[in-house]
């Protein structure tokens, strides 16, 4: 890499928030053959927790320990300032794009222009449908499938209501509802035996959004005298806003699904406002992009790229094993990628997170209803 190239200093846009989670284990510094490595990512919202709690500050820890330099913006939801943000990140001599992508069509352009860079891209988290990307993300159908797996296990038959994220998000569009119908929605759709009496998505993830939706559909629901019996969310943002709608409509607990384990969400499992959270290690997935970041700066081919032994704990690590897998993209085009395992957790299974560190006991009980085992 040219020693010409101007280091600066990881940007001050954003405000990490503190490690809301405990942090993983000590990441170790290690020499590397590069004469420099910036390492640009751009964020699209920072905004929601699991982004500024765990995803950034394992990034930046891996990238700084192996020598490399961090330099970050967020795009604050929108999609044109995403693309000055990767435009300045190239201008400041960025030799890696980490992209967490707003909208996965509208980033088209800003990552041609990292081609032309002759820059490496990591689409992390989010696809972009794109040959030369290096994907980095958790099993996002296997997310979907195993939500709706737990929901089928509480409430096998009824009236149901699906509540999405971002429609310009791949998982949301894509990924999550493809787990759904593996799981067996489709069918039980079809069989009759599950009425989907509404089906939204939510852009940008927001909870408030998600609560207003719901609480519209609370409202029609009651107006026809139809019981809702569980509600598919997509992720741990919209489920609560899923749960701030039953509250705030005086509705009984009802069976709901969410994504990240984020600390909100993990509490209300623990008090029974969420039935079921697939937890998503994401201090794992901050720590394999910077692994990857670090090995691309040093010339390392995206197809040869291994994680070295480790790196990632167990619970999370790709089920395909520790070198660079191939996935075949929604169009058919097949990526480099390292997919993440998720774990589902229940209100039985809450002990997993506190023993794993992630979150505290303490945190996690605050309003835990009787019988949960993990926080007697
Ligand atoms: C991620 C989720 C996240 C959501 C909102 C999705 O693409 O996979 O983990 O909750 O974006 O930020």
């Amino acid at each position: 890499m040219g020693s010409s190239k101007r280091i600066i200093a990881g940007v001050g846009a954003l405000a990490v928030t503190g490690a809301m989670f405990a942090s993983t284990g000590a990441v170790v510094a290690q020499d590397r053959a590069f004469e420099e490595c910036i390492v640009g990512v751009s964020w699209n919202n920072f905004q929601q927790p699991r982004w500024a709690a765990t995803d950034q500050p394992n990034m930046k820890a891996t990238v700084e320990a192996g020598g490399g330099t961090f330099s970050e913006f967020d795009a604050n939801l929108d999609t044109l300032q995403q693309d000055t943000d990767i435009q300045t990140l190239i201008d400041q001599g960025a030799d890696v794009l980490v992209l967490l992508a707003q909208d996965t069509v509208a980033i088209a352009p800003s990552l041609e222009k990292a081609k032309d860079a002759g820059i490496p891209v990591i689409a992390y988290d989010r696809l972009i449908e794109d040959a030369d990307v290096l994907y980095i993300t958790f099993d996002n159908i296997g997310v979907g499938a195993a939500e709706a797996a737990a929901i089928f296990d509480a409430v096998p038959s009824g009236n149901y209501v699906l509540i999405k994220g971002d429609p310009g998000d791949p998982n949301a569009s894509t990924f999550l509802p493809q787990g759904w119908d593996d799981a067996g929605l489709a069918d039980k759709i079809a069989s009759g035996e599950i009425t989907i009496i509404d089906d939204q998505f939510t852009p940008a993830w927001a909870t408030e959004t998600a609560q207003n939706t719901m609480e519209a559909i609370i409202d029609a629901a009651n107006a026809d005298g139809v019981q809702i019996d569980a509600v598919l969310a997509e992720n741990d943002s919209t489920a609560l806003g899923v749960a701030g709608a039953l509250q705030a409509k005086g509705y009984d607990q009802i069976p709901v699904s969410g994504q990240d384990g984020d600390r909100a969400n993990l509490q209300n499992v623990a008090a029974g406002w969420q039935y079921v959270d697939v937890w998503k290690d994401s201090n794992e997935l901050g720590k394999v992009a910077g692994e990857a970041a670090l090995q691309l700066c040093e010339g390392v081919a995206m197809s040869e790229i291994v994680l070295p032994d480790g790196l990632v704990k167990a619970h999370a690590a790709p089920a395909a094993g520790s070198a660079v897998s191939q996935f075949t993209t929604p169009n058919g085009t097949v990526v480099n990628s390292f997919i993440l395992q998720p774990t589902p957790l229940t209100a039985e299974s809450l002990n997993l997170p506190v023993e794993a560190g992630w979150i505290s006991k303490e945190d996690l009980c605050v309003n835990a209803a009787e019988g949960v085992a993990a926080c007697e």
